[in-house]
């Protein structure tokens, strides 16, 4: 992009909301004044005010988000189906969670849904998005009532809580190229996780499907995510969908024209507070986790899975003594 558009663009975010709001009063206010025609002189002045520059998502959401070099990256560069980023806190797991959606939530098709375990949780998030979602598509709505961002071009993110499995039936019928749980393991059992992938389909094939999920280890759910998404592989190793139970890869079945074929795949992407220099730097919230307990210490510092909350001192023993 050339240094003039791009200063276009800079000017066009730094300025929104009230920059457009000025320009859009200022003509309404014409249009008024000027009820008997002089209608030439006015289509002169309108197209030059109404016309926004050419609008550049990718490049806008270079500006107001610029992804920290490392895991945040590779999360969001990743292709594979299912993709948890975990590990320690502070990472920007749940910043780059709101990110992701933004390349391409202005496509008209664009259909996600971003969870949280419980309203209060979500609220937070729900902030973060509103100081970041209209810096990078001026004139994005939100609305409070159906708890969902609507795109000027019709692409629709849906943000809300899934707090018990009945939950999930509000989904039923719905369509989403993205779903993302934030926290994961708050959830304890895969049933959620499960049941929005049945949602998970687009008629626009260049949308993808994809399922994102962030947590720290620990939690409720810890074991089965464990099961799901570190056992498998090494880190940062695309891998074939297992059955967390037989740890059998996931086929087509018998009879099926692709029979036998893997279905989709997962990836596990590590996070480290110190890949986050908008944490790690003062050093405050590393002393913060320094000073906990040593199993949550590492479980929030290092992204430790081999530690969980009932079975702290056992894995311990284990591994470390
Ligand atoms: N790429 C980024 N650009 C700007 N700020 C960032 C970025 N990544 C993370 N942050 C900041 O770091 C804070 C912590 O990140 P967050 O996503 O909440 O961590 P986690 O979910 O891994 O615990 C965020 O609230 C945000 O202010
Ligand atoms: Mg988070």
């Amino acid at each position: 992009m050339s240094k003039e558009s791009e200063s276009g663009l800079l000017r066009l975010n730094a300025s929104m909301p009230n920059g457009s709001k000025k320009r859009y009063v200022k003509s309404k206010s014409s249009k008024k004044k000027d009820l008997a025609p002089t209608p030439t002189k006015k289509t002169e002045a309108i197209p030059a005010q109404v016309k926004p520059p050419e609008y550049d998502v990718d490049y806008a959401q270079s500006v107001v988000f610029k992804p920290n070099t490392g895991p945040q990256t590779q999360y969001l560069a990743s292709s594979e189906r299912e993709v948890l980023y975990g590990g320690a806190a502070g990472g920007g797991k749940s910043y780059a969670t709101l990110a992701d959606p933004l390349r391409n939530l202005n496509n008209k098709d664009f259909s996600g849904l971003l969870v949280r375990h419980t309203t209060e949780e979500l609220r937070e998030l729900i902030q973060k998005s509103q100081e970041l979602y209209p810096k990078a598509i001026p004139n994005i709505k939100w609305s409070e009532r159906k708890s969902q961002w609507i795109t000027p071009r019709g692409g629709t993110l849906w943000m809300s809580y899934l707090d018990r499995d009945t939950d999930v039936m509000r989904y039923q019928g719905q369509a989403f190229n993205y779903v993302a749980f934030d926290e994961l393991t708050q959830w304890n059992s895969p049933y959620s996780w499960n049941y929005m992938r049945s949602r998970l389909r687009s008629a626009n094939k260049d949308l993808g499907l994809y399922m994102r999920a962030t947590t720290n280890p620990g939690g409720p759910g810890h074991s089965w995510v464990k099961k799901m998404f570190i056992d498998p592989a090494k880190p940062n190793t695309p891998f074939w969908a297992t059955d967390i139970e037989t740890s059998e890869v996931l086929k087509f079945p018998t009879g099926h024209s692709r029979a036998g074929e893997p279905l989709f795949k997962r990836r596990f992407i590590p996070a480290s507070l110190f890949d986050n220099p908008y944490l790690a730097e003062s050093g405050d919230y590393e002393a913060m986790l320094l000073s906990l307990p040593e199993h949550q210490r590492k479980q929030l510092l290092e992204g430790n899975w081999d530690v969980n909350e009932g079975a702290a001192f056992l894995s311990l023993t284990d591994k470390y003594m």
